[in-house]
């Protein structure tokens, strides 16, 4: 029993009827939330994407359209024909709560099986499950907001890139491998049997291009391709609002970023982002935090005991600082009282981060309880106190090692404590941060080599130039990334528009001109014919769709997600094709189906 419209023709959304509406006739069409039969009333629920409607049918109102609505069940799809009332009891709950629609007539536009998951706010249902029907699951409210929100950010950005001078280009999906450094997706070619597309890990290359082209200012909200281990906030195929610039500098990209940023928070969340936002080199952001991407909510600082423990009689810290290491600390409040086994689980976590172990001092009220206290002098014990300003209840957490552990130990210790006192419970702050100055290249040891730490086409600081080959460690990059509440949000840099530069770079990275040119060559090219300085930044737009929407988990913010094993529960993707299609590309399979 499927009707069709026939003519019908919906006058309102559900949701945007209110007490103003009263006496007018309305068609509205949805789906049923609710039925209740109460004698001689049917009482229906009716929700569409704006909100619920109450709409009540009435043997006295009209017993032909009562008794059909006194069939449907929860999800039907149906219309509604009537008169909008006064609510002789209101429901202060719903914003429609002052009204309710006197049901004329009713058409069953379709019939629901009962559907396998509620359709409610804040359902708790196994993912595999909402993600299979994942259609029932995005109509529930919640999820519905959600899309609005990423809606709005993607129209305030258009907007406003498009005030700025900004072109929208997009760029192709089937293209050669781009230099982010994870691993591609990769798509066999018919044409060319034994070839392969790559999936594009962002626009970078082509973006240079366009600068290139003379588009002067060019922006994309565009797909991207990783196949890298999934987190709460990465996905293998994600969005990026993706933005390049000619003639610009780092202040440039910054500034009017910056404007971007306070108008889409103001825009969509009612927030507002002080500017200009707080800038932090990337070496006092590891100091202080362990970590390149911050949490500024809290305090919780890492401080560098070095100095006063270096003669101390305690053989580990003495041995890391020998090796060139650093012995250094958090303090963390209200803890002194933590017991011996909360203290030794804290010792484990640190070891996931390759730290050997956790030294600790209590500072308790008539004493400083710690097992290494027999190590240290008084006078060094007090000094350790003193460095990290540790108040009667603090609870001292030390890590020794070679620095790069100590501050990813510490770094992540923060944060677990963070957690544990529930700092950051309630908070409704937004403490973005710009990280600047980033090493150019990190030094891989197992490989031996330097290798790019953002792209290689990444612009050394002017300063720093003269290191490139005689301390190429100590080189900082024109780069920089915005950081919200310790999330990286996006990041860009200024490239290398200079050839000389570049063929340095490329030498320093240990390739070859072959390799490079394999790899870069349409680049490189390019870069024959007059590139102009420029430089630009990519967001993740569904990191920011995240903060705005208030939740944890990027599979909110994309409407067909993959889920932690890159599958697809809904289309069950990836999956077998048919041999004819792998012959057709020249491919034989050497592994078992995997099904
Ligand atoms: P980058 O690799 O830093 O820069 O990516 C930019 C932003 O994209 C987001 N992001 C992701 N979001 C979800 N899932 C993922 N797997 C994922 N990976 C990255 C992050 C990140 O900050 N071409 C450069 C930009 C440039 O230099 O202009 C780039 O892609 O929020
Ligand atoms: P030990 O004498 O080896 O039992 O160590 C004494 C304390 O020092 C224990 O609390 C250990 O967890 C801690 N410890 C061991 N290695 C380190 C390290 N690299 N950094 C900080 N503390 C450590």
């Amino acid at each position: 029993m499927a009707e069709s419209l026939n003519g019908l023709k919906r006058t309102s959304m559900c949701g945007l009827l209110r007490e103003t509406n009263v006496g007018e006739k309305h068609v509205v069409m949805g789906w049923v939330q609710r039925k209740r039969n109460l004698g001689g009333l049917v009482f229906i629920d009716l929700r569409d994407r704006d909100g619920i409607l109450q709409v009540v049918f009435g043997e006295e109102i009209n017993k032909e359209a009562f008794e059909k609505a006194d069939l449907v069940k929860s999800e039907y799809c149906i219309a509604v024909e009537g008169e909008l009332v006064k609510r002789q009891s209101p429901n202060e709950t719903l914003p429609t709560g002052m009204v309710e629609l006197k049901g004329q007539s009713i058409k069953i536009l379709s019939e629901s099986e009962t559907p396998p998951i509620y359709i409610k706010e804040d359902l708790d249902t196994d993912e595999m499950v909402r993600l299979k029907y994942r259609y029932l699951d995005l109509r529930r409210p919640d999820m519905q907001k959600i899309f609005k929100i990423r809606h709005k950010i993607a129209k305030v950005v258009r907007d406003f890139l498009d005030e700025n001078g900004f072109l929208e280009i997009e760029t192709p999906i089937m293209t050669k491998s781009t230099p982010e450094g994870a691993r591609d997706y990769l798509v066999p070619s018919r044409n060319y049997p034994g070839m392969f597309y790559a999936l594009p890990q962002s626009p970078q290359l082509f973006k240079q291009l366009l600068m290139v082209s003379g588009f002067d200012k060019y922006f994309q909200i565009a797909k991207c391709f990783r196949d890298e281990d999934l987190r709460a906030n990465r996905q293998p195929e994600f969005t990026q609002i993706d933005m390049e610039l000619s003639f610009v500098d780092m202040e440039d990209v910054i500034e009017v970023n910056e404007r971007l940023i306070k108008r889409i928070f103001k825009e969509v969340g009612d927030i507002d982002v002080q500017l200009p936002i707080q800038r932090m080199p990337y070496k006092e952001a590891m100091d202080k935090y362990g970590s390149d991407k911050p949490d500024l909510r809290f305090g919780m600082e890492i401080n560098d005991l070095t100095d006063v423990v270096k003669n101390c009689e305690f053989k580990v810290f003495k041995d890391a600082i020998e090796n060139g290491g650093s012995v250094r600390a958090i303090k963390a409040p209200t803890c002194a009282d933590m017991g011996r086994k909360q203290i030794d689980k804290l010792g484990e976590f640190v070891k996931t981060y390759k730290a050997k172990g956790l030294a600790w001092m209590a500072y308790k009220a008539d004493e400083i309880k710690s097992p290494i206290s027999k190590f240290l002098s008084e006078e060094e014990i007090k000094s350790i106190l003193d460095k990290v300003d540790a108040k009667q209840g603090d609870l001292i957490l030390i890590v020794a090692d070679k620095d790069s552990v100590v501050l990813q130990a510490l770094g992540a210790l923060r944060l677990q404590m963070a957690s544990k006192l529930e700092l950051l419970k309630d908070n409704k702050e937004y403490k973005f941060v710009w990280i600047t100055d980033f090493p150019l290249l990190a030094y891989n040891e197992e490989e031996d080599r330097y290798q790019a730490e953002h792209h290689p086409f990444t612009m050394p600081k002017d300063e720093d130039i003269e290191y490139l080959e005689s301390d190429p460690g100590r080189v900082r990059a024109k780069a920089y990334d915005i950081v919200l509440n310790g999330e990286e949000l996006g990041g860009g840099s200024i490239r290398i528009h200079d050839t000389k530069l570049q063929a340095k770079m490329f030498k320093v990275l240990g390739f070859t001109k072959e390799t490079a040119w394999e790899r870069f060559g349409f680049l490189l090219d390019a870069f024959k014919f007059g590139p102009p300085p420029h430089g630009g930044l990519a967001y993740g737009f569904d990191r920011m769709t995240m903060f705005l929407a208030g939740t944890e988990n990027i599979k909110d913010v994309i409407a067909f997600p993959k889920n932690q094993n890159a599958f697809c529960p809904l289309t069950e993707a990836p999956n077998v094709v048919d041999e004819n299609q792998l012959e057709e590309l020249g491919i034989k399979k050497s592994v078992t189906d995997n099904k």
